[in-house]
């Protein structure tokens, strides 16, 4: 790492070739090709029919970011690399295709979106991000599946962080796919459960449900969460959807949601903390850059725990306890 500014800034600014490197990979299918063992350049170049100077020059870079290493001629995967395997069990490659196809182009146009604080979407007279996403088909399915790996990375420590035993069903306001509903219903083997997004979700959620077997307690409900949200459950989730709008929308299905739930029902609100003033490291660059692909992108915000504790209050909830899970914060509030 050089400690030379200029070299540093060069360095900075260069970074989304680091996105195109391991974009190509993702897209070529080469964690799958090496998933087995290692394999040469020519046995890549013939499986991927890539130009076969050109992969080794890729394979080079790859291996100068811990995406794989050569060892006597040969390429093998790093554990890093493994992540970009479709059918590994902590698969990030879908995030990876929608980082370096969508959100690349997305985060082209950042300048506009500084000078006027509109959204991409509002630039082209759109007013709600998703709906611009519809009209691309493909670009649904990628962003979905993309939501399906981050949302995969954090379960684990979600279950860890809270106890759902006492609740009996729960309802995933926004929950795309079904990943998180998903794997509550199979950590608790009575709870039942609800997916409640927009309609191009139920496809792939009644999909995913009936795979896990849960399809007999779990379903997937289609509406709009600004115009009401169904009062079925005693708790309701909300994962990654508040940072996706300003604060008079997040107040909004905050209120929808409250209007859901019975008098000693509770929320859990998943979204990651704020720092008060985020530093110059891997937590506060990462929050920075978020809330700016929310404000390119959905036009919401990443807030400090204080502004969701505000929010929550507004919007007739009380807040009793913040849990970390993972990069995450785990909100609980009961009503008030
Ligand atoms: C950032 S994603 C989060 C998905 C999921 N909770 C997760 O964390 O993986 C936002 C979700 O909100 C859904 N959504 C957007 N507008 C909506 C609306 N008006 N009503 C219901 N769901 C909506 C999207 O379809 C998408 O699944």
């Amino acid at each position: 790492m050089t400690t030379n500014p200029p070299e540093q800034l060069l360095d900075l600014v260069q970074s989304h070739r680091v996105t195109a490197v391991i974009y190509v990979a993702a897209s070529l299918g080469l964690a799958e090709l090496l998933r087995d063992g290692p394999r040469t350049v020519d046995e890549l170049a013939s499986r991927t029919h890539a130009d076969r100077d050109a992969l080794a020059r890729l394979l080079v870079a790859l291996s100068t970011v811990g995406i794989c290493s050569r060892v006597e001629g040969r390429y093998l995967l790093n554990e890093l690399g493994a992540g970009l395997d479709g059918a590994a069990e902590r698969s990030f490659k879908n995030w990876v295709i929608f980082e370096g196809s969508m959100l690349v182009r997305r985060w082209d146009g950042l300048l506009d979106s500084i000078m006027s604080g509109k959204t991409a979407a509002q630039l082209q007279d759109v007013d709600d991000n998703f709906d611009l996403m519809s009209r691309t088909p493909e670009h649904v399915r990628i962003f979905n599946d993309a939501m399906t790996d981050l949302t995969r990375l954090v379960t684990h420590d979600l279950l860890q962080a809270y106890d759902l035993s006492t609740i009996s069903h729960l309802m995933d306001v926004g929950g795309g796919s079904g990943e998180l509903i998903g794997a509550v219903a199979r950590a608790y083997s009575t709870i039942r459960g609800t997916a409640f997004d927009l309609p191009r979700c139920a496809d792939a959620a009644n999909q995913h449900f009936r795979h896990l077997g849960i399809s007999d307690r779990v379903d997937f409900v289609a509406g709009d969460f600004f115009r009401a949200v169904p009062a079925v459950a005693d708790a309701i989730i909300l994962k990654s959807i508040i940072h996706d709008w300003d604060d008079e929308r997040s107040r909004i299905i905050l209120g929808n949601c409250r209007k859901a739930l019975p008098q000693k029902g509770r929320l859990l609100l998943v979204e990651r903390a704020m720092p008060e003033l985020p530093g110059p490291d891997d937590a506060g660059r990462s929050c920075a850059m978020s809330d700016l692909n929310m404000l390119r992108g959905p036009g919401g915000r990443e807030r400090t725990e204080r502004e969701y504790y505000r929010l929550l209050t507004e919007s007739g909830f009380r807040p009793i306890a913040v849990l970390r899970a993972g990069r995450f914060n785990l909100t609980e509030s009961r009503l008030c």
